[in-house]
């Protein structure tokens, strides 16, 4: 089954051609950074212009790079929700269009089961599965006891881990997004700011705005020449720290036999090394990140969780509309 899936929800053009959700034929990814970062973040309307403007180049791409035609496609996906409404509406409306026109199932899709899907690509998944989900949006723990069954449980109360990446990183004085620059100054900081312990009644839940905030302090405080590199080193610490505090107590709590990392965020390096070493202390726990290439937003890790809802009968007619808070468990 050769899924044509299309992702818009934020300020990523992408159209991936997809096989059986494994084998990407292409995955094209327009990406409108280099305007947002004048504006020091993203802006909607401008996002949902350029989106218009690139869609049909960015398909035309995608198609003729895994050298097929558009009869040649067996169903069409799109993101329909989390995200920007003007900016999922015009991946919708070329999704329906498509659909209409070609008379092929359409496929909805929630942008973070992509993201968690997305790990599809490398490896064989396998239940129960959990999931920690870390974007410029989300920071959620996922528990799957089974395909396609999401269980949220814990998700965080305030900023998103990204988000507050992307703050702190604006008040440093660094260009948007603000996470890679973030995790590259860290690798060369040493301990020297303290920052304030994280605290939420949900054990796994988590918090993100106090910690950003005692950033911004210091910052504006400024009573000594700021260290930049041990302040990205302090925050990165932190926040990181909290993630897998988080991570470890759900294994502890749950039988888990595979776990996933996605989102974004997933490509920040103390993360990455983290996680991996997490098979130490659980042996018996499949681990597996993502590669670098489906970390951040694109259509391919739409395709790969678009042919497995499809498995399971998700399938949306001609009314399906943009859900910029959509639910999935
Ligand atoms: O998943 P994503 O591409 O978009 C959303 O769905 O939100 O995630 C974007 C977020 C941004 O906040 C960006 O700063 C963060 O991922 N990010 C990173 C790194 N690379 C991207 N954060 C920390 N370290 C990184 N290396
Ligand atoms: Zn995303």
């Amino acid at each position: 089954m050769r899924i044509c899936a299309i992702e818009t929800s934020c300020d990523e053009t992408a159209v991936a051609i997809i096989e059986d959700g494994k084998t990407v034929l292409s995955n094209i990814v327009s990406s409108q950074i280099n305007v947002h970062q004048a504006f020091g973040g993203v802006i909607p309307e401008v996002a949902s212009r350029i989106h218009v403007e690139n869609i049909s180049l960015v398909l035309k791409e995608a198609l003729s790079e895994a050298k097929m035609s558009l009869d040649e496609v067996d169903a069409f996906a799109i993101t329909h929700g989390p995200g920007l409404v003007g900016s999922l509406h015009v991946g919708l409306i070329a999704a329906k269009t498509l659909a209409w026109y070609t008379q092929k199932p359409l496929i909805p899709v929630h942008h973070i089961t992509g993201h968690i899907y997305a790990n599809n690509f490398v490896s064989e998944l396998t239940y129960p599965m959990l999931a920690l989900v870390v974007s410029g949006g989300h920071t959620e723990l996922v528990y799957l006891k089974e395909e396609f069954d999401f269980e949220i449980l814990g998700s965080t109360q305030d900023d998103a881990i990204g988000e507050a990446y992307d703050k702190v990183a604006r008040v440093m004085g660094l260009s948007y997004p603000g996470g890679p620059m973030i995790d590259k100054l860290a690798k060369s900081g040493k301990p020297h700011y303290k920052l304030p312990k994280i605290k939420t009644q949900n054990p796994f839940d988590f918090s993100f705005s106090g910690l950003k905030s005692a950033v911004l302090q210091l910052v504006h405080k400024q009573t000594e020449d700021l260290r930049h590199e041990d302040l990205a080193f302090a925050f990165q610490e932190a926040a990181v720290g909290e993630l897998m505090h988080k991570t470890r107590l759900a294994l502890d709590t749950y039988p888990v036999k595979h776990f996933v990392l996605a989102g974004g965020v997933a490509a920040n390096s103390r993360l990455r090394e983290l996680v991996l070493g997490l098979s130490e202390t659980y042996p018996d726990v499949q681990i597996t990140i993502p590669p670098l290439w489906c970390c951040t937003d694109n259509a391919a890790m739409i395709g790969a969780v678009a042919y497995i809802a499809y498995k399971h009968g998700v399938q949306a007619d001609l009314s399906l509309s943009a859900n910029p808070g959509l639910d999935y468990a």
